[in-house]
């Protein structure tokens, strides 16, 4: 099982808790061995699903010790889910003193295989038992962690996606822009209607419109126009419906870096077919913590199907994909600061 771990299906044998009430704050943090929890009937999450959570990894590092990729990003993306969700928000520092508890005694769990690595999962729920309406009293922050293969059975296999047309993921003042439980409920019968169509993944669109491409599953989007040092890379912009990525925003800088130009903006369907048609738009690819960077194969919709590029991945794809991994298992250098390094002695 360790040697394929797959994703999110095995543990580690500790886990973080520290438990919030109004009139206490937060209180009793402990470092405790991975156990199921018992839960009250009543217990207000499993009723209004006020909760939400993180994903971050952390990579076995060139001389064995471990290296968890930009935390402090999201501890920051906690607090503003927290905060949409009226749930309290932890402090960042907590949050990575957390990683770091559970790393030094589950350490020797961050595998060191290539395309492997371990998944953190920090999570936050109201705890309060009562089925009333309103923001809990009391609240429970926890920390577990999952040594994890590719997330896509092959990793840079190029997927299939659906445009859905049909079923929207987030509205303008919604919860899309928060890591929140039920914005990931409400996608499954689209991802269920994708595989109908032979696709592997619902590519959502924005929903007033119904035109403009926001993000894949649980992953941003970007696209290539040109080839070679000339070409240019376009993720969606922030608009309030679409999870600001941490790997994408790092991407923006890898991009740049490699001397691509790079912009957030627009792109609607008929533009990523039209591209796709007259070879303007020779890649497109998504990414995130879990996906890592996918390319996109093909995409279809009630209106027609293409293919991006020849199919395969694609040059630029590739190239920022090893960068970013390369920074991620400490092979290339660190310019930007994003591992946060935790070794057992520290
Ligand atoms: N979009 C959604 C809906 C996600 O769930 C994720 C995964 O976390 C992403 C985008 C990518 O975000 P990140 O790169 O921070 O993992
Ligand atoms: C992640 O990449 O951390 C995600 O949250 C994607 C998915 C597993 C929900």
């Amino acid at each position: 099982m360790l040697a394929d771990p797959g994703f999110g299906r095995v543990f580690t044998e500790h886990m973080v808790s520290i438990s919030w009430e109004e009139d206490r704050g937060w209180y009793d943090a402990q470092l405790r061995p991975y156990a199921p929890l018992v839960v009250d009937p009543a217990t207000a999450v499993l009723h209004y699903a006020q909760g939400v959570f993180e994903g971050l990894k952390a990579f076995r590092q060139p001389d064995g010790h471990n290296a968890v990729f930009r935390p402090d990003a999201n501890a920051a993306r906690f607090r503003r889910s927290a905060r949409r969700l009226a749930l309290p928000e932890l402090p960042e520092r907590a949050f990575i003193e957390a990683i770091e508890l559970l790393l030094q005694v589950d350490g020797e769990w961050v595998p060191a295989a290539a395309e492997h690595s371990l998944y953190l999962r920090p999570f936050m729920f109201a705890h309060e038992v009562n089925l009333g309406v309103h923001p809990a009293r009391e609240v429970t922050f926890m920390l577990i962690a999952s040594p994890s293969g590719p997330y896509f059975a092959s990793s840079v296999k190029p997927v299939t996606v659906w445009l859905s047309t049909e079923f929207s993921r987030a509205a303008p003042g919604g919860t899309g822009e928060a890591k929140f439980g039920g914005n990931y409920a409400g996608t499954l019968l689209a991802q269920a209607q994708a595989a109908e169509h032979g696709c592997d993944q619902v590519v959502w669109l924005d929903s007033v419109e119904h035109a403009w491409i926001e993000e894949m599953g649980g992953s941003n989007l970007f696209f290539v126009f040109g080839s070679g040092t000339r070409a240019r890379l376009l993720t969606p912009r922030l608009t309030g419906t679409l999870l600001p990525g941490i790997t994408r925003e790092s991407l923006l800088v890898i991009g740049a870096d490699l001397g691509y130009q790079v912009g957030e903006g627009r792109i609607s369907s008929a533009e990523w077919q039209s591209g796709c048609a007259d070879g303007s738009l020779t890649e497109a690819f998504a990414c995130g913590t879990a996906a890592v960077i996918t390319p996109v194969g093909s995409v279809k919709s009630a209106g027609g199907e293409w293919v991006v590029g020849d199919g395969r991945p694609g040059p630029v794809t590739m190239r920022l994909r090893q960068a970013l991994v390369d920074v991620q298992r400490g092979a290339a250098p660190d310019r930007h600061g994003w591992l946060h390094h935790v070794r057992a002695s520290d």
